[in-house]
């Protein structure tokens, strides 16, 4: 026996490869892990720290925020599965099964599943980019791959409904079935985009796959970074990097902040603030004249928004920026950006509520907050695509209830049995694109035909649940307090 096969069973430890799989540990933050049960996962890479070997893993079908550098007794070596020798050589991401929306309904609530495409780890990513690409490219010269018989449909429904709304008696609605995806993704949606502050991304190097971000503090919060994000390697090493929550300039230790907060003139974000009601305020700033803030927030957001690369040319956007206002000034809350020209009817490019403020409504107040500029626009708009997990359940939520709240308040006219309605006036009023409230429609299994017509039914389970819900949202956009007047980018030639 040669001295390498003897030390591989003394010590097991050394066949751990990246790309095996093994059940690992998981750590015992939320309270869906305290049962310690140990989930499989994939090595995505190995190192060695102060004599200990560490190995960063990623949990089969639990999104990318939860992947984490482990210690050896954290990993079940008795069930190690190593990567087949074929699929060793071009990468080891491929092992990761292609995770559909779908398909992730059965992962648990705090880590739905994704709207990306296969992660790719391991050394060997540029086989793996190769055979992405070659995908990407059989699926551009085949445009009818994949989803469009949904779209067909879906699009022969808007054509056709000249909706009565009433009841048919008891018809069971379905609840809302969590994770199918609401607007199919056409091959051109996967294509990443080659501009924007954020872009879609495709298979980065298996560097952005790994979080290089500790801790940063903002403000009075700690906050645990979620993923990759492009801050200068020479910070990443510190346990934490120290962020002006006004500014958003970036210091090494809190004596360097303290520092810069005694200098930094702000107290609140650059732009112009045009709305505030009681504490909330929006600031609206121009990715091109506030270049160096803008690209410090898409940094920022960049930890917590996992399907984006970050791109450093800002000026094609706008950025929204939500603040709660006190004593010691405006606060970041969260920020959404948006695209001056959008030739798809985005109205948002990149959203996000910052995780000490996550599910209080803060995020759903800045989708309404896009709706609301859609229409002083006087236009429709989506999200950009592909959404994230949170992103799709924030939306639909949205959708939904913004809809049904224009349903329910429904009268019939004068004459008419029951109130009637048209999906093109859902869309005006509400700015929420065509295809967007057809899906919502579909999916909460409202849409009937009855008697020749399609009927929307709404029973008095989903109307009583849907007046519990708003009542609990009581923080609302008041569009009496904006004061804003859309530009028409088009027409200026410069942005
Ligand atoms: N698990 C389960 N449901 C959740 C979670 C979660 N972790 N977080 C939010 N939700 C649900 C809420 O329950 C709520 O639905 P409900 O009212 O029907 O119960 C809905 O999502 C919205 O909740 P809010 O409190 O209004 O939203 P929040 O302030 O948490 O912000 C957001 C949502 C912006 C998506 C936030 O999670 C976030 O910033 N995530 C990281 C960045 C991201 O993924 N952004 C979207 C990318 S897509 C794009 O940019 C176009
Ligand atoms: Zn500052």
């Amino acid at each position: 026996m040669s001295e390498d096969s003897n030390s591989a069973i003394l010590d097991p430890i050394s066949n751990v490869t990246e790309g095996c799989r093994l059940p690992v540990l998981m750590s015992n933050g939320e309270d869906w892990r305290k049962s310690g049960h140990s989930t499989l996962a994939e090595v995505i890479s190995i190192k060695d720290l102060e004599n200990k070997r560490l190995f960063y893993v990623h949990y089969i079908d639990y999104n990318k925020r939860l992947d984490e550098w482990v210690e050896e007794d954290r990993l079940d070596l008795r069930k190690i599965q190593y990567p087949r020798r074929d699929l060793a050589s071009s990468t080891t991401g491929l092992n990761t099964p292609k995770k559909t929306l779908t398909g992730a309904t059965n992962s648990r609530p705090s880590s739905p599943g994704l709207t990306t495409p296969d992660p790719i780890t391991g050394p060997s990513v540029l086989a793996a980019l190769q055979q992405k690409q070659q995908k990407i490219k059989k699926r551009k010269l085949d445009p009818n791959e994949e989803d469009d018989g949904r779209r067909a449909s879906i699009g022969s429904l808007g054509g056709s409904i000249g909706s009565s709304i009433g009841s048919l008696g008891e018809i069971e609605i379905a609840p809302l079935t969590p994770l199918t995806p609401l607007t199919p993704l056409t091959p051109q949606q996967n294509v990443p985009r080659q501009t924007g502050s954020l872009a879609t991304h495709s298979d980065d190097h298996a560097i952005t796959r790994i979080k290089n971000m500790k801790m940063i503090e903002l403000g009075k919060y700690r906050i645990k970074p979620w993923y990759f994000s492009p801050y200068p390697q020479e910070i990443t090493s510190l346990d934490c990097i120290y962020i002006c929550e006004f500014c958003l300039k970036y210091r090494k230790s809190r004596k360097c902040l303290e520092r810069h907060l005694h200098k930094c003139p702000f107290k609140h974000p650059p732009g112009n603030e045009i709305y505030r009601k009681g504490s909330v305020s929006f600031f609206e700033l121009d990715g091109r004249k506030n270049k160096l803030y803008a690209q410090n927030l898409c940094l920022l957001a960049k930890l917590f928004l996992d399907h984006k690369t970050l791109y450093y040319d800002t000026d094609p956007f706008l950025f929204y920026v939500m603040t709660e206002c006190d004593m010691r000034g405006y606060h970041i809350v969260g920020y959404f950006s948006k695209e001056k020209e959008s030739s798809e009817d985005y109205n948002v490019a990149c959203i996000l509520t910052l995780p000490p403020y996550q599910r209080k409504g803060y995020g759903k107040l800045l989708i309404e907050f896009s709706y609301e500029l859609s229409k002083f626009e006087g236009k429709t708009g989506s999200p950009e695509k592909p959404l994230s997990d949170l992103g799709l359940l924030s939306y639909r939520s949205y959708w939904k209830q913004t809809i049904l709240e224009i349903l329910i308040a429904l009268k019939p006219q004068e004459g008419q049995e029951k109130p009637q309605l048209t999906i093109n006036e859902i869309c005006e009023q509400t700015s929420i694109k065509k295809e967007d409230v057809i899906s919502t429609l579909t999916n909460l299994e409202l849409i009937n035909y009855y008697r020749g017509q399609y009927i929307l039914t709404l029973n008095k389970e989903l109307v009583d649940s849907h007046r519990k819900i708003m009542e609990k949202r009581k923080v609302r956009i008041d569009s009496k307090y904006l004061h804003w007047t859309p530009k028409d980018w088009a027409k200026r030639g410069k942005w």
